[in-house]
């Protein structure tokens, strides 16, 4: 379908912090549905750009990077390699994965900071904060353990107690001590930084989340409650080596921060923006025309994907950096947030091999089939356990039976019956207006729920549609039919060939592999496997007739009750007590 109008829709997801691979809950809640959408978007006909990088600053990378004897970019330039090379492998259709290291957003971080503080919105201010005199720097606050003052845990975190869950100053435990090394050899020392002052910000921040009607309920309502709770001028710098220097407007280092950097949730955001400039030079793009609204961005619609831990960065402290620099910066106009993905109701852990991560789903399994379960399971309304048996029965049941089992019923009864060639014989009756009728109505759905970005609604629909045709199949059978009229049995196989790439085509958002094999197999060309309209009175017979067909390979391979003992071994798979 050509779409009436043709839209220019940035998609961005959460950029995956650098140190380690993801897990497959991690993929779920960001980059995953963001390529599915983006996907979807581009099969209407409208131009889309998705951008996405890893957060390479902070202390978790240069710690990694330490515990490997190696240098922090060495590992950085490692782990950026083997991300994106798994991006690469779940099909993700990024047109640009750039790194929070470039260039471009080192540049773009010091302009914002220039400009906010030109506004009058950065201030210097000294505090106290944890120095570790072994490991000879200061601490951030998790990386300093001691005795909780409130319960007398021992092994209370800077930040947090984990034993009674109050919110803690580090400077405030007992007998801390450095969780890098665990020296004890602790001081509080005076330290400067700048401060963002959220606070002017709180009015103009609340106006624009009003406003903000198109995002869904759960960024609005996280939004929200922060302003609730006031916002507050916010450390924007850190005592660390790693990450972009803090300077003056002409470019030399702002004395008394030679030893410092910004803050990596301070850059991280901006990143969505310089790493469509990382883009812009590489693919001779114009990035301003997606960026800057004074440059053909205001009619950008700008769409953020994310969980929801992330979602008062994007709300209000992106936003406090974008209105706050007084430019013509695009900002979010839907955001999409997500609860967890849980491991059988526990967390994902690397340590305590717990779940399933990036790397080792590849090695079990082709993308499509976890990217199936993962949308089709997507934590929208809740939290969403991903569990063994609930993937086994999602493959084995939508993908091997409902969708592989009709592309290969009726493909290899065409090379049978019907010399492998598309009949063109006979003629329309009830069952095929009753199936053209279930197309129409399935299409507008699955769309209208991409729309909404609603993804296990559009996959319960996609499956519905594959379901229907199942249907189909049972009250047209060809196969009786031939034995009387090969006409009437005709117009069943035609009618089928036709839905199979029907259902390859409206699959691709999720399945995409799997998909293009099923188009490739029937030789659908490319410019034919846009998104279908509902309008269109031919779906049903649109592949030419006399079409040479023959039978893919066979498409999804069964999970087995074994392999599935054999993974709850191997990653975990009891759920653990609270
Ligand atoms: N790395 C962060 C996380 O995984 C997300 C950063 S998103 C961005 O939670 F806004 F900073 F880019
Ligand atoms: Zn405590």
């Amino acid at each position: 379908m050509q779409p009436k109008e043709k839209r220019r829709i940035l998609i961005t997801s959460a950029l995956p912090y650098i140190n380690g691979i993801k897990h497959l809950g991690n993929l779920a809640g960001s980059q995953l549905p963001a390529d599915v959408y983006a996907r979807f978007q581009r099969l209407r006909g409208h131009e889309v750009l998705y951008i996405c990088a890893t957060d390479e600053h902070g202390t978790p990378a240069e710690l990694a990077a330490q515990d490997m004897g190696i240098s922090t970019q060495a590992y950085c330039d490692r782990y950026h390699e083997i991300q994106k090379e798994l991006g690469e492998g779940f099909a993700l259709s990024f047109d640009w994965f750039g790194r929070s290291s470039s260039d471009e957003n080192k540049a773009l971080t010091q302009h914002f900071a220039h400009a906010l503080e030109a506004n009058g919105l950065i201030e210097e201010r000294t505090s106290k904060q944890v120095y570790s005199v072994d490991d000879g720097r200061f601490l951030p606050d998790r990386y300093v353990e001691g005795t909780c003052p409130h319960c007398g845990y021992e092994k209370a975190r800077g930040d947090q107690c984990d034993n009674c869950g109050r919110l803690l100053d580090p400077v405030d435990l007992k007998n801390p001590y450095s969780a890098v090394s665990g020296g004890t050899n602790i001081e509080i020392r005076d330290t400067k930084h700048l401060f963002l002052l959220q606070s002017k910000m709180q009015g103009e921040i609340r106006n624009w989340v009003e406003a903000s009607t198109d995002w869904p309920q759960l960024a609005r309502s996280i939004a929200l409650k922060w302003l609730d709770e006031g916002l507050r001028d916010r450390a924007i710098t850190r005592d660390l080596s790693w990450g972009v220097p803090v300077t003056r407007p002409d470019g030399s280092v702002r004395p008394g921060f030679e030893d410092k950097v910004f803050y990596v949730w301070f850059d991280a955001p901006i990143e969505y923006i310089a790493a469509t400039q990382e883009w812009a030079s590489a693919a001779d793009g114009d990035w301003e025309s997606w960026w800057r609204t004074d440059q053909g961005a205001a009619d950008v619609e700008y769409v953020q994907f994310m969980g929801k831990d992330n979602v008062a960065f994007h709300t209000v402290s992106f936003p406090v950096t974008i209105f706050g620099s007084g430019e013509d910066w695009k900002t979010v106009d839907k955001l999409k947030a997500f609860n967890w993905v849980t491991w059988y109701g526990g967390k994902f852990s690397t340590s305590n091999k717990r779940g399933i991560f990036m790397d080792a789903a590849l090695e079990l399994l082709p993308a499509d089939y976890w990217r199936w379960y993962l949308m089709a399971n997507a934590p929208e309304g809740s939290d969403a356990g991903f569990t063994l048996e609930g993937f086994q029965a999602a493959i084995n049941s939508d993908l091997a039976n409902v969708l592989g089992n009709f592309v290969n019923r009726i493909t290899k009864y065409t090379v049978s019956k019907f010399d492998g060639a598309l009949p063109a014989a006979g003629t329309p009756g009830d069952d095929e207006a009753w199936m053209a009728a279930e197309l129409k109505k399935s299409l507008a759905e699955i769309s209208a729920h991409y729309e909404a970005m609603e993804f296990r609604k559009a996959a319960a629909e996609t499956r519905a549609l594959w379901a229907a045709g199942n249907e189909y199949l049972t009250r047209a059978e060809p196969w009786v039919k031939y034995k009387s009229d090969v006409d009437a049995a005709a117009i069943g196989v035609r009618t089928g060939l036709n839905l199979v790439a029907l259902f390859a085509i409206v699959a691709q958002p999720l399945i995409p592999n799997t998909a293009k094999t099923i188009l490739d197999t029937l030789g659908v060309p490319n410019e034919n496997r846009n998104w279908p309209s509902p309008d269109d009175d031919n779906l049903l017979d649109a592949l030419p007739h006399g079409l040479p067909i023959t039978a893919p390979p066979v498409l999804f391979q069964k999970i087995e009750d074994a392999m599935v003992e054999e993974w709850t071994e191997q990653f975990g798979g009891e759920p653990i007590e609270a």
